[in-house]
């Protein structure tokens, strides 16, 4: 069989992490280790980017920054709604056990700079679906504390430089909830 012929197996078992990967909101405490998240890391390069830029950036969070972040986060929400509700998410983001900032180059050029967003989304995929096929759960969050000031300062990247992806949670899933999608007609059009 030729590199390139249809292996069923494969497609079978790509078929089902693309499906059954799911964004997990409650994690088990038990740390990931290192080498699944480094080979998901490592997958996640493999995106495609047009003209090869390698824009993205992976920072991984240790306890400090990670506490920085959740105290920050805390902080905002105190100001939005009230004490108890950030103290509630203050012990939530605590409990989060893997922490990943991805960050995508900014540019001049806003074509590049587009692109090279859609690159580290892709990579962002990447990164999930490696890590799923290992067991391990992700939740991709854009929530307001990647625009904070702040948050550039705690992760340690030049916000002029480099704008976030998303901060990802990693971790052993606690729970997997269903999902549903809409059927495929609804989004394919085809153009003679
Ligand atoms: C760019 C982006 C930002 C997201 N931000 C959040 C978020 O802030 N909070 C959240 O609960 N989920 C967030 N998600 C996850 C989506 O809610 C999730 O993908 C969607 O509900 C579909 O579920 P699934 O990932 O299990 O298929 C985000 C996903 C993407 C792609």
């Amino acid at each position: 069989m030729s590199e390139t012929a249809f292996d069923a197996a494969a497609h079978a078992a790509v078929a089902r992490v693309l499906r059954e990967r799911r964004t997990v909101h409650d994690f088990l405490p038990e740390p990931v280790p290192p080498e699944l998240v480094e080979r998901a890391l490592e997958l996640a390069c493999w995106a495609p980017n047009h003209h090869r830029t390698e824009p993205w950036r992976f920072y991984l969070l240790g306890e400090q920054a990670r506490e920085a972040v959740a105290v920050l986060n805390a902080e905002m929400v105190a100001a939005k709604s009230n004490e108890r509700a950030a103290e509630v998410k203050l012990r939530r983001w605590r409990a989060m056990p893997g922490w990943l900032v991805l960050t995508s180059a900014r540019s001049e050029d806003r074509l590049r700079e587009r692109e090279d967003y859609a690159a580290c989304c892709c990579a962002a995929q990447n990164f999930m679906l490696a890590l799923w096929a290992d067991g391990v759960g992700t939740k991709w969050t854009t929530g307001g504390v990647v625009r904070n000031a702040r948050f550039a300062d705690i992760v340690g990247f030049d916000d002029g430089a480099e704008q976030v992806v998303g901060l990802f949670w990693y971790g052993w899933p606690a729970t997997v909830t269903n999902q549903m999608r809409r059927p495929l007609e609804r989004f394919v059009v085809h153009v003679a």
